[in-house]
């Protein structure tokens, strides 16, 4: 058993407040929003059944081991399902994932909706091998397999005047118990300047270590947006849309003085209940210094230039 540090356990009111989200009580306090760093159990996984996990890499660019497998696939977030960091491993086995369809549209010129075949078909899939930070300073090295979206969105061929994406998960309160819940505006939308979508490195993931994600990694089809705080990279999407303001996202909506939309990495910039400078590493004792642009600033700094990102969180 991980000795979690007192920095990240969870105080009892927001633990309280998880419980009675959970039995649908619909009274989730605005305390228990992505605060729940640290308390789940890093349980043992079902091994996989089908193909070995297999990655190109042991380690990223910076040297990090890759996560295992496990790791991967059971401390998760995914609300739809669960605010428990097990939950989602546990509840998510029966989610459909097949048929699925991606309807990208909005101020494009040839708005089209693919079925996830053809996206696997059309767009060759690569290895990426990406650190995932999220907001909550807990964090990951994760080898994805998928496309850069950038791909896709040349595909629908955007207008001038489309300054965003918008991307939407898919609503299905019988197959997501988390959204019979009253207090989140569902469904989970995020949203992406285009620069920064059109960027190589945002990913639409189609699998992890050479295999299809699993239901609780986002299956079939999500974004990862390495140098953003997790809760960026939306899963299960089945709607993107081009659009001319700024998407209003389900966190934004939520608790606007504590999520941004730009929600870049930066360890100089606390979250109003806690420090952003370090971060735990699943399944490491230590903490590692968290990265601006979580290491992906020569890559991506330029696309703020000139921005103040105190204020733009
Ligand atoms: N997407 C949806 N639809 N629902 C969610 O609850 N959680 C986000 C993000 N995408 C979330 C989501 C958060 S907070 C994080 S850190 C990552 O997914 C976690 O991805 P992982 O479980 O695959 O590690």
């Amino acid at each position: 058993m991980i000795k979690i540090p007192s920095s990240e356990i969870t105080p009892e009111h927001v633990y309280l407040s998880r419980r009675a989200f959970m039995a649908g009580a619909g009274t989730l306090a605005a305390g228990a929003l992505l605060a729940a760093c640290g308390v789940a159990s890093e349980s043992p996984a079902a091994p996989p059944s089908g193909p070995a996990p297999v990655a190109s890499k042991a380690t990223d660019e910076l040297g990090d081991p890759l996560n295992s497998y496990e790791q991967i696939t059971t401390y998760n977030n995914f609300y739809e399902f669960s605010t428990d960091k097990a939950g989602p491993a546990r509840m998510a086995s029966g989610f459909k994932t097949s048929p699925w369809e991606v309807a990208v549209g909005g101020l494009v010129n040839k708005p089209q909706t693919f079925a996830m075949e053809d996206l696997l078909k059309q767009f060759d899939q690569e290895e990426r091998i990406y650190r995932l930070r999220c907001v909550e300073a807990w964090s990951m090295v994760i080898p994805w397999r998928g496309f850069s979206l950038s791909k896709l969105l040349k595909a629908v061929e955007p207008k001038a005047e489309a300054k965003f994406v918008r991307f939407e998960t898919l609503y299905d309160p019988n197959q997501l118990p988390g959204q019979q819940d009253g207090y989140f505006p569902w469904p989970y939308v995020e949203g992406l300047r285009v620069d920064e979508a059109m960027h190589d490195l945002t990913l639409l993931a189609t699998g992890l270590y050479g295999r299809d994600l699993t239901p609780q990694n986002g299956a079939p089809i999500r974004l990862a947006v390495p140098w953003k705080y997790g809760f960026k990279s939306i899963k299960s999407i089945v709607k993107i849309d081009l659009v001319d303001t700024m998407p209003t996202s389900l966190w934004m909506a939520s608790s606007p003085g504590e999520y941004g939309f730009y929600a870049n990495v930066n360890p100089d910039v606390s979250h109003p209940r806690w420090s952003q400078s370090s971060e735990r590493r699943i399944g490491e004792l230590g903490r590692h210094k968290t990265l601006p642009f979580n290491g992906y600033a020569d890559e991506v700094a330029s696309l703020y230039a000139g921005m103040d990102l105190k204020l733009n969180f």
